[in-house]
C-alpha cells in the first residue's frame, strides 16, 4: 500500500527523470513530427503541461469543496474552476508551444509540474487517502489523481525515450544504453558505480580535475559516487577534514611520504614502524636523496631533539608493528608543530575507531581498509585523511599524479565491512583480552606485549589515550626457547591460521622476520604475533593449549 511519502517521492522523480530527459535532447529534435499524426516533443511538453493545470486545479477544487477550513491558500478559487478554466488552459498549450525559445517551454511545464508537487505535499494523508471525501472524482481519492500525473508523464517518458533510441540502428544502440539510473529503485546498499569516463552534458562542463570542490565528477581516477561514498564515511569516522581512498594500506604510507617530502628533506620514522614502510623509505626514499632516520617510538617529546631544519615529516604508528609500544602522539604532535613540521600517523591498529587522530595532534591520519574496515580479508584499501584544507590539496595533487586508483567494487565491500565494523570490534577487543589474559598466566610466555597491559610499553599513554582495543598483540616466550620451537607451535595450532593480514574473521599467528622487523630483535628470536578474529575464545584457548607443549618446556 502506497502512502504518502512513497507518493510524492514517486512524484519527485517522475519529475527529476523527465528534467534529465529534457537537459539531454537536442534542440534539433524538439519540433520534429516522427512520423504523421505522431507528437513532436514540444507537443507531448505542452500537452503534459495543460494535464497538469488540470490536474492541479481539480486538487485545488476538490480540497476547498470538502475542506472550506483547509488551508486559507485557496480562499479564492471556485469548486467549479477546470470547467471555467479550460480555454485559458487551451490557450496556456499555444503559448508553450509557440514560446519563442526552448528554454520558455521547458520553464513553463516545469513550474507547472513542481506547483502541482507542491500542493500534492501540502495536502494531510488522512484527506488524500479518503474516497467518500471527493465523490465527484469518481470514486477516487485525491492520491488517485496525484499518481495520475506520475503515470502519465512517465507513460509519455517512456514512449519518447524509445522512439530516439528507435531512430538510431541497433549496433549504435547497443553502444548506448538508456544509461539512466533505475530512480524507481530504491536499496539499503550503495550502488556500485564503474565508470573510467565521466561523460559531461555541456562542453562548457568539460574540465579536469580531481578537487570535488570545484567539480563533483571529471574523470574515473578522481572517484565514483562509490569511492567517494567510502571516502565520506572513513573521513566521519576519523573526524578528517576529508579522505582519499588507495589501492592498499601500503599506498596510502608512500602517498604521503611522496605528497610531503621532496629530495634534501628529512624524515623521522619510528624503530617499530610497519615492515613494508621501512622497505620503501630506505630503498625508494634514500634513492631520492631524502634523509631517512628513526627513532625510538618512546621518545615522546624528546623527538624535538632530532627534528633538523631540513625536517618535513614526522611518522607515528602507535602501537607500532610486532613491538606494540603505545607512542605519546600529542607530546610529538606538539615537538613538531614547535617547528612547523607536518605528523602523520598509521592508525590502522585501533581501526579510525579506538583512538581520535586529529583530537591528539595528528595532521594526515592513514589505515590499511584491509584490516578491519574490510574485515573479512577479501580486499586491499587504503585510506589517507587529513586535518584541513591546504593538506587536502597537497595530498589530493600527489594522489593525482600518482594515479592512485581504487576499484568500485573493493570500495563497495569496505562500505559493506563498515556496517558492522562497530559489533565485530567489540567481540574481538573482548576475545583479544581473554586470549591474552590466559597466555599472560602460562609459565612459557614472559611478556605479553598488548597494550591494555601493564606490560605493553607505553600502556600508561594507551588507558590515557585510547577509548579500547583491538585484535592484534604479540608475545615473548620465556629463554631459552629456540625459533624451532616457536615454529613447532604454530605447526600444531590449527584455528590460528599462519598468515600476515590481520582484521578479518580468523585468527592467525607469525613470527616475525627480524630482516624487516629489526626493533623486534631486542627480544631475540622468542616473538610471536597473535591475531584474534570472530571464533570462540574458547576454542582459541584450547587451540593454544594442545599447540604450547610444542615450545619442549
Ligand atoms: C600497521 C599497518 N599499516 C599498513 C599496512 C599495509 O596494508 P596493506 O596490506 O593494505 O598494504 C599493514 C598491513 O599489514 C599494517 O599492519
Amino acid at each position: 500500500m502506497t502512502n504518502k511519502h512513497q507518493l510524492i517521492s514517486k512524484l519527485l522523480s517522475v519529475f527529476a527523470s523527465w528534467e534529465e530527459f529534457l537537459a539531454g535532447i537536442d534542440e534539433n529534435e524538439i519540433d520534429v513530427q516522427p512520423k504523421p499524426g505522431k507528437y513532436s516533443i514540444t507537443e507531448v511538453l505542452a500537452h503534459l503541461h495543460a494535464w497538469q493545470q488540470v490536474s492541479l486545479a481539480r486538487l485545488e477544487a476538490a480540497v476547498l469543496n470538502k475542506d472550506p477550513s483547509y488551508p486559507e491558500w485557496l480562499d479564492d478559487a471556485d469548486p467549479a474552476y477546470v470547467e471555467d478554466h479550460i480555454d485559458e488552459f487551451n490557450a496556456r498549450i499555444q503559448e508553450i508551444y509557440h514560446a519563442e525559445s526552448w528554454s520558455a517551454r521547458h520553464r513553463e511545464w516545469s513550474e507547472g509540474f513542481l506547483s502541482f508537487i507542491r500542493l500534492a505535499e501540502t495536502i494531510p494523508a488522512s484527506i488524500m487517502f479518503d474516497s467518500e471525501r471527493h465523490r465527484w472524482l469518481g470514486g477516487n481519492a485525491l492520491a488517485a489523481v496525484i499518481d495520475g500525473s506520475r503515470i502519465h508523464h512517465q507513460e509519455h517518458l517512456d514512449s519518447l525515450r524509445s522512439r530516439l533510441r528507435s531512430a538510431t540502428n541497433w549496433s549504435t544502440r547497443l553502444i548506448h544504453p538508456a544509461g539512466v539510473p533505475p530512480r524507481g529503485f530504491s536499496s539499503l546498499v550503495t550502488p556500485v558505480f564503474r565508470g573510467s569516463t565521466t561523460v559531461f552534458q555541456h562542453a562548457a562542463d568539460v574540465r579536469d580535475t580531481w578537487n570535488h570542490d570545484e567539480a563533483p565528477y571529471t574523470y574515473g581516477s578522481y572517484g565514483t559516487p562509490t569511492t567517494l561514498e567510502l571516502a565520506m564515511r572513513i573521513a566521519e569516522l576519523e573526524k578528517a577534514h576529508r579522505t582519499f581512498i588507495t589501492p592498499g594500506g601500503l599506498a596510502a604510507l608512500t602517498l604521503v611520504y611522496f605528497a610531503f617530502l621532496s629530495a634534501g628533506d628529512h624524515v623521522l620514522i619510528p624503530e617499530s614502524v610497519y615492515g613494508p614502510s621501512r622497505a620503501f623509505a630506505n630503498d625508494i626514499l634514500r634513492k631520492l636523496n631524502i634523509d631517512v632516520e628513526y627513532y625510538d617510538p618512546l621518545e615522546g617529546e624528546h623527538i624535538v631533539s632530532r627534528l633538523k631544519a631540513s625536517t618535513r615529516l614526522v611518522w607515528c604508528e602507535s602501537p607500532g608493528s610486532i613491538t606494540m609500544e603505545v607512542q605519546d602522539v600529542p607530546a610529538i604532535a606538539e615537538a613538531a608543530h614547535s617547528q612547523g613540521v607536518t605528523v602523520a600517523l598509521d592508525n590502522t591498529w585501533a581501526a579510525g575507531v579506538f583512538f581520535e587522530p586529529f583530537a591528539h595532534g595528528v595532521d594526515v591520519s592513514v589505515q590499511a581498509l584491509t584490516k578491519y574496515v574490510g574485515g573479512h580479508s577479501d580486499l586491499l584499501l587504503g585510506s589517507v585523511s587529513v586535518r584541513n584544507d591546504s593538506l587536502y590539496r597537497r595530498v589530493g595533487e600527489t594522489h593525482q599524479h600518482l594515479g592512485m586508483v581504487v576499484s568500485p567494487d573493493d570500495c563497495s565491500l569496505a562500505l559493506r565491512g563498515l556496517q558492522t565494523l562497530h559489533v565485530r570490534l567489540r567481540t574481538i577487543e573482548q576475545s583479544a583480552l581473554k586470549v591474552a589474559a590466559w597466555l599472560a598466566q602460562r609459565s612459557e610466555i614472559e611478556r605479553v606485549l598488548h597494550p591494555a597491559f601493564p606490560s605493553c610499553p607505553g600502556h600508561a599513554t594507551w588507558q590515557r589515550d585510547f577509548t579500547g582495543s583491538t585484535g592484534l598483540f604479540s608475545v615473548v616466550f620465556r629463554a631459552p626457547v629456540k625459533k624451532a620451537h616457536l615454529e613447532a607451535f604454530m605447526d600444531r595450532l590449527t584455528l590460528f591460521r599462519m598468515g600476515y593480514s590481520w582484521g578479518g574473521v580468523t585468527s592467525l599467528v607469525v613470527t616475525p622476520d627480524l630482516k624487516e622487523a629489526p626493533n623486534a630483535g631486542v627480544y631475540g628470536d622468542r616473538l610471536v604475533r597473535f591475531y584474534v578474529g570472530l571464533e570462540d575464545p574458547a576454542d582459541l584457548i584450547r587451540d593454544l593449549e594442545k599447540a604450547l607443549p610444542a615450545i619442549g618446556k
